[in-house]
């Protein structure tokens, strides 16, 4: 399968059209931004990582009844994926606080919930993916009651997927960011990636972060921090 025309570049990823209209090429990028793009930066091999990562954890995901757009792997920073519309809400779970839930609501850093928070972001840039609700998303028509029934369903089935298999390579998932996308046919699957740009993980005994905020908070070591992560996943996939 050949790349056509690029159909969007979004700040980390290149996507392109096919011979087949189903079926779409994402190309993953080094680039990295942080703040809603007020960052700017790049962390090196992280497109092949989180190409590599996303792949992997999606092809698992299939079977355990999420469905994805996941199809093929072509290259190192190339993957085809079924083509779909994306719902324009950023999907949030939560395991343990951190990040904007940590200061929205004056709660520590690393403060275990006794059960995950589930949360929903209006995927708009220009307006700083502002934080909503389920009422404020069926008035905004970005979604129906069903498909947001079947998104928060499929978002904590991610969870305890993710949860249990990062506990397998000694690393807690704090939190994480999903998107969903409709099929031709209205289906609703899982898109974008899953990656440590979009996943908080922590060393299970140093709590060492393993992911995107030591960029986001300049820490430093962040390439290895990337290269960390993958070897935990190919050691225990
Ligand atoms: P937050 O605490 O900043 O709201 O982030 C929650 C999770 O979502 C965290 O794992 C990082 C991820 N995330 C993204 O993937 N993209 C984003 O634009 C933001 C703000 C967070």
């Amino acid at each position: 399968m050949e790349k056509r025309n690029q159909i969007y570049e979004g700040k980390a990823k290149r996507v392109y059209e096919t011979e087949d209209p189903e079926l779409l090429i994402v190309s993953y990028k080094d680039d990295a931004t942080a703040f809603n793009g007020l960052k700017k930066g790049s962390i090196a091999g992280k497109g092949v990582i989180n190409n590599q990562m996303s792949n992997r954890l999606m092809a698992k995901l299939a079977p355990y009844g999420v469905p994805n757009h996941f199809v093929q792997e072509l290259s190192e920073r190339e993957t085809l994926v079924r083509r779909v519309n994306i719902v324009p809400l950023e999907v949030i779970v939560r395991n343990i606080a951190a990040g904007s839930f940590s200061k929205r609501y004056g709660v520590e850093e690393g403060v275990v919930f006794s059960q995950p928070t589930v949360e929903y972001s209006y995927k708009n840039d220009d307006l700083g993916d502002p934080l909503l609700n389920t009422s404020h998303a069926l008035a905004l028509g970005l979604a129906t009651e069903e498909e947001i029934a079947t998104i928060r369903r499929y978002a904590l089935m991610v969870n305890t997927f993710l949860k249990d298999f990062w506990h397998s390579c000694g690393v807690i998932l704090v939190d994480f960011k999903l998107e969903f996308g409709r099929t031709g046919s209205g289906e609703i699957i899982l898109a974008d990636e899953i990656s440590p740009d979009t996943c908080r993980l922590w060393d299970e005994k140093t709590h060492e972060k393993l992911d995107k905020d030591r960029f986001r908070r300049d820490m430093g070591g962040v390439e290895q921090a990337y290269q960390e992560i993958m070897q935990r996943l190919l050691e225990h996939i």
